[in-house]
């Protein structure tokens, strides 16, 4: 079965074409970086008004590196929420007038839910194997999402960011510190040559829960960046050893409250596997200390499928339709959902 994926919840326009759920045939993303980054972040307006340029072309060329048309697909697919309402009225309503005009099946899909289905584009299947319960982490611009998922479509949200998204943060230390957006691979990228600071950030934590805040954290990187003359901005070639130190001290704090905090949820809760998805999910730093730190198998895409694309919201929909849990065409956009009222 070959399944058509639009995505276009957040600034990406994207569209892949999957055959049943972990076969990638084609999978093409337009990215509106370059266009958001000289506002140092997403602006709604400007995201919507390029979706309409770019989804009919996404779609033809998704299409033609495929070596396919239409009749070659099974049933589309679109991400219907969360995310910017403009957004996602472009890809839903492309989707279903596809969908409407070919006879195809029409399958909502949640955005988070896509996250965690990239990760069966590694050829994996999860059913048989880690099998259930999973828990999956989804860290992306938006969300900070720990989600056991007890079989298809079953999904509890056992904790979320109480403040910032992990990626908010990223974003936002990347911007104090004069770095380009978005602002996790910036991070990444000039960490490289920073050496750690002492004393090291918090690594904050919320009493008697598992929940994330990162609030703290992102002020005691302000304070210091201020305290180092790094922030407000200086053009001075000087700071440039201290902007890499604050960087890899930040990344590091960050990566270790993520990973300790996911780690505790996947003992309480007894998982056979654990997902790590959406865009921070690219983060060399996350992924090497979970390889050393997750006492289950880990399951993490790689990261060309942690970031937005169309594959992971394809594959996605097989699952759904597999087990009969698709939509109705009156099927309309949802900014604030959550994967637990699918
Ligand atoms: O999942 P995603 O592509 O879009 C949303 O659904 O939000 O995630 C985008 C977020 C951005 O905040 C970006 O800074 C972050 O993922 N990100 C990273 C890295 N690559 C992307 N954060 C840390 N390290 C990276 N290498
Ligand atoms: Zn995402």
């Amino acid at each position: 079965m070959k399944i058509l994926g639009i995505e276009t919840s957040c600034d990406d326009t994207a569209v892949g074409i999957v055959e049943d759920g972990r076969n990638i045939i084609s999978n093409i993303v337009f990215s509106q970086a370059d266009m958001h980054s000289e506002f140092g972040g997403i602006i709604p307006e400007v995201a919507s008004r390029e979706h309409i340029v770019k989804i009919i072309p996404g779609i033809n060329k998704a299409l033609n590196e495929a070596r396919m048309n239409l009749n070659d697909i099974d049933a589309v697919s679109v991400t219907y929420g969360p995310g910017l309402a403009g957004s996602l009225l472009i890809g839903v309503n492309t989707a279903k007038s596809m969908a409407i005009a070919s006879g195809l099946p029409f399958i909502g899909i949640n955005h988070i839910e896509g996250h965690i289905y990239a990760t069966c584009l590694e050829d994996i299947e999860l059913k048989e194997k880690p099998g259930f319960p999973i828990i999956s982490l989804v860290v992306s611009g938006g969300h900070t999402d720990l989600i056991l998922m007890k079989g298809h479509g079953d999904f509890q949200i056992i904790a979320r960011s109480r403040d910032d998204a992990a990626g908010e943060v990223f974003d936002k230390v990347a911007r104090v510190l004069g770095l380009g957006f978005p602002g996790g691979p910036e991070i990444q990228k000039i960490s490289e040559s920073g050496n750690l600071l002492d004393p090291a950030f918090p690594r904050p934590k919320v009493k008697n829960s598992m929940d994330f805040s990162f609030s703290g954290l992102k002020t005691s990187v302000v304070r210091r960046a201020e305290s180092m003359g790094v922030y407000p901005k200086k053009d001075d070639n000087d700071v440039d050893q201290k902007i890499a130190d604050i960087a890899k001290s930040f990344q590091e704090a960050i990566v270790d409250t993520i990973v300790k905090n996911t780690i505790n949820a996947v003992k309480r809760f007894k998982a056979k596997g654990l997902i790590i998805g959406g865009g921070v999910a690219s983060n060399q730093l996350l992924r090497n200390v979970f390889k050393k730190e997750s006492p289950i198998e880990l399951l993490i895409p790689r990261p060309s499928l942690c970031t937005d694309n169309g594959a992971m919201i394809a594959s996605a929909a097989y699952f759904r339709l597999k087990n009969n849990l698709t939509y109705q065409w009156d099927l309309d956009v949802y900014p604030s959902l959550r994967i637990d009222s699918n």
